[in-house]
């Protein structure tokens, strides 16, 4: 059997930056009541009158991650793609990027898990790698989430948390036996799918019926979020996820080097780190700066942790996340 290892990161964001003080133009909020509940004080919103996209992003994101792998993007053998928010209902994601960057005709895989996409991708990802069938793999998360926010008090709730962006990563095999992908951990309870959720349109919300039913309020074409179930659950999820990775692989919490966990809200990434009583250094956050990327959010963390030289060679490194479905994840690495 053979190990995975991740050998090349990428992220993009847009440039158009979006801060809470121009969302309280829009709608009633303050930076005050974002930042005390949420720690973000700006997110990155397309900008309109670019050409990006999810799958624009995303192969942006993939482009650098393909790049400092140092594969050639001839030899990619899968692509997976995790999103909420793809381009087209149907087909995903993967197929536009496989077009984009001209990659041959390997399987394309499109993943909804939403927050915790990206670990599920990972963990695709690595299965394949493990049994031998693949050797490298290109696993996205991209959110364009502006596209699809109610953006006036209504839906201040929800759309306050949220921005745009990609990460990337280029999943191959590891050459050093123990370094890599160390095991991943994937879970779901479906009883909370409508409490995170954008419910339509789909086959049985069309958008013509949807008017007609709620001219004004309750639009499920806007996500819905039950904050506070969220929270209780995420808190609880987190936490048990990340000690089934750790006591797995016979590691303790003091073995932890760095936590990327989604970027959900400060608040439960805080409540974490309390909890683990792990130090600033070992937990890292960029979600002040971006918002709630949902799948994008791991890979533009772990990239930007890496970059900042805060990840090195033999640390063990944990994603864990949670978000809906409800859904959470967590994957183990040896770097
Ligand atoms: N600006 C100002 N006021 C607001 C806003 C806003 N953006 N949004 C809601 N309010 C108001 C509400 O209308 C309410 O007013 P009322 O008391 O007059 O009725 C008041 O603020 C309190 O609203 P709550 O929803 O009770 O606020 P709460 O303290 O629960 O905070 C939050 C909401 C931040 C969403 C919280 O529940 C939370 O942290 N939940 C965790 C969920 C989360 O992090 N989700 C991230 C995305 S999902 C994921 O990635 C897992």
């Amino acid at each position: 059997m053979y190990q995975s290892k991740i050998k090349g990161l990428g992220k993009y964001v847009p440039d158009n930056i979006v801060t809470n003080e121009d969302l309280s133009k829009i709608m009633e909020t303050s930076d005050e009541w974002i930042v005390e509940r949420t720690g973000i004080k700006e997110r990155r919103h397309i900008d309109k009158k670019s050409d990006d996209t999810t799958a624009v992003m995303g192969k942006k994101a993939a482009m650098q991650a393909i790049e400092r792998s140092g594969v050639d993007k001839d030899d990619i053998d899968l692509i997976v793609f995790a999103t909420l928010s793809p381009d087209y209902y149907f087909p995903g994601c993967g197929v536009q990027i496989q077009d984009m960057l001209s990659i041959h005709t390997c399987p394309a895989i499109d993943v909804r898990n939403q927050c915790s996409g990206y670990v599920y991708a990972l963990s695709i990802a690595d299965q394949f790698i493990k049994t031998g069938m693949y050797k490298n793999i290109l696993v996205i998360g991209s959110e364009n989430h502006s596209g699809g926010l109610d953006m006036t008090t209504r839906g201040r709730s929800v759309s306050v948390i949220f921005g745009d962006g990609a990460g990337a990563a280029v999943v191959g095999r590891s050459e050093n036996e123990g370094q890599g992908i160390l095991s991943t951990h994937l879970h779901s309870q479906g009883e909370f799918a409508e409490e995170l959720a954008l419910i339509g349109p789909s086959t049985n919300h069309w958008v013509p019926e949807i008017i007609k039913e709620n001219p004004q309020e309750n639009i499920p074409y806007f996500p819905y979020m039950n904050g506070q179930l969220v929270f209780k659950n995420a808190v609880v999820r987190f936490s048990e996820v990340i000690m089934e990775g750790l006591q797995k692989n016979n590691l303790e919490v003091s073995d932890l080097d760095m936590l990327i966990p989604h970027q959900a809200n400060l608040r439960i990434a805080q409540f974490i780190q309390k909890k683990f009583k792990l130090n600033d250094d070992q937990v890292y956050n960029n979600i002040q700066r971006y918002g709630n990327t949902t799948a994008a959010s791991i890979p533009i963390a772990l990239t930007e942790a890496w970059e900042e030289g805060k990840i090195k060679e033999g640390d063990h490194v944990v994603l864990a996340a949670f978000g809906s479905g409800f859904t959470w994840a967590s994957a183990i690495l040896k770097w």
